[in-house]
């Protein structure tokens, strides 16, 4: 019996290392730590960040679960090691930021100083996320899925570039500093932040992850805990910066007639449009799984809000300290990871077994059944 695919992410912004415990994979599964490695390198990166994406160059270590490249079927474990680590040395943050955890956080452990807050409810903990989720895309991969997530609003600029295929949207997204999968509206995304940087402001923006290859029937309509879109929906909030998700047309489905909204059903089972986004149930439908979130701007302002000093109880200005001024390219990074991570536990839920071999198995299986299914209605149609 393989376990349930999970995972845990241990570490704070400047401590030694931030560490990832995946359970449930299944033994012999080839860990391409190029790619891993990549796909943390995008993180650190897009037009926005701060100087502290500089100083860190993260590359993963495994500690545990492989031999010979090859998963065993225990408990894989990756650690990023934190160049800078001096968390005893840094000073308290008194002054809570608007936006950061750093009220609730100080409230709720009752303490003045929400620097212990602070090192924890950091987004340098979504690198222990990104490397749980490019384990998870390169499994999906071998199935002929990859989810790849892009930039389509930044600072209420849209982007118009969509994609029929991964390839494609990997191709296109390469050529953009903000990873969008179009480079014309870059220059007018950079003049933005420029602009809210010189102000000492900041700006947030939408990413999109879709996911192309996955077979029909991943999630479950059954119980609410097994819905693939709220298992999404909660992995893509729990995302630093993110306020809203959605699926396919999302909000704007709400305004719609119900003829304009739903994707016809034709021969051969496939549709006519795909405003669901690949999720009808709480299941895949066979269709590019397609999910959006928006992220707020961060809370770090160079011109900070008004805030209170927790030691004296003085009305002052927030705590300033080296930040980035907009992170949804790099939220987008972290953005495919968690969806990889979810749309592979649902894989497995599905396939699981305890080797490579037998989740190929029962996928292939089910493939096959799936061709035969779609021939027969295509035959019916005749
Ligand atoms: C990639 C990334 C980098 C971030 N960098 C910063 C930063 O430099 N300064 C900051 O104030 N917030 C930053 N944030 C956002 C905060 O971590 C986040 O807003 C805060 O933890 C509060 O959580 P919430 O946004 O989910 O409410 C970043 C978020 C992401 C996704």
């Amino acid at each position: 019996m393989g376990l349930m695919l999970r995972y845990l992410t241990a570490g704070e912004s400047h401590g030694p290392c931030l560490l990832t415990i995946i359970e449930g994979l299944p033994y012999g599964l080839t860990v391409d730590l190029e790619f891993v490695n990549g796909e943390l390198r995008r993180r650190q990166g897009g037009y926005g960040r701060g100087a502290r994406m500089k100083m860190e160059q993260d590359r993963v270590e495994i500690q545990s679960g492989v031999r010979n490249s090859k998963t065993l079927g225990s408990p894989l474990t990756l650690r990023i090691a934190n160049n800078v680590h001096n968390s005893e040395e840094l000073p308290p943050i008194t002054k809570p930021r608007p936006g950061h955890a750093d009220l609730a956080g100080a409230i709720k452990f009752g303490t003045p100083d929400a620097r212990g807050v602070s090192e924890r409810s950091s987004a340098r903990e979504t690198s222990a996320r990104v490397a749980a989720g490019a384990v998870a895309n390169a499994f999906l991969g071998l199935f002929g899925a990859r989810a790849v997530g892009y930039v389509v609003e930044l600072g209420g600029i849209a982007a118009k570039a969509r994609a029929e295929s991964a390839e494609e949207a990997l191709r296109r997204r390469s050529a953009s500093e903000f990873y969008a999968l179009d480079s014309e509206q870059d220059a007018a995304w950079r003049a933005r932040i420029d602009e809210d940087r010189s102000e000492g402001d900041t700006l947030g923006g939408i990413f999109e992850v879709c996911a192309w290859g996955l077979p029909p029937g991943l999630g479950s309509h059954a119980g609410w805990e097994l819905k693939l879109d709220g298992a999404l929906a909660r992995a893509l909030m729990s995302v630093q910066t993110v306020k809203a998700v959605e699926t396919g047309l999302g909000i704007e489905a709400a305004r719609r007639r119900g003829s304009q909204m739903h994707d016809e059903i034709v021969a051969g089972l496939g549709r006519t449009r795909n405003n669901a986004g690949g999720i009808e149930g709480g299941m895949t439908n066979g269709q590019p799984l397609v999910v959006r979130a928006a992220c707020k701007p961060i809370a770090t302002l160079r011109q900070p809000l008004r805030s209170v000093d927790l030691a004296t109880g003085e009305e002052v200005r927030a705590a300033y300290e080296r930040s980035d001024v907009c992170v949804v390219p790099a939220a987008s990074v972290i953005g495919e990871a968690v969806v990889a991570f979810e749309l592979a536990r649902a894989f497995l839920d599905k396939f699981g077994g305890d080797t490579m071999e037998e989740v190929r198995e029962r996928f292939d299986v089910y493939a096959e059944r799936v061709a035969r299914l779609s021939r027969s209605a295509e035959a019916g149609s005749r």
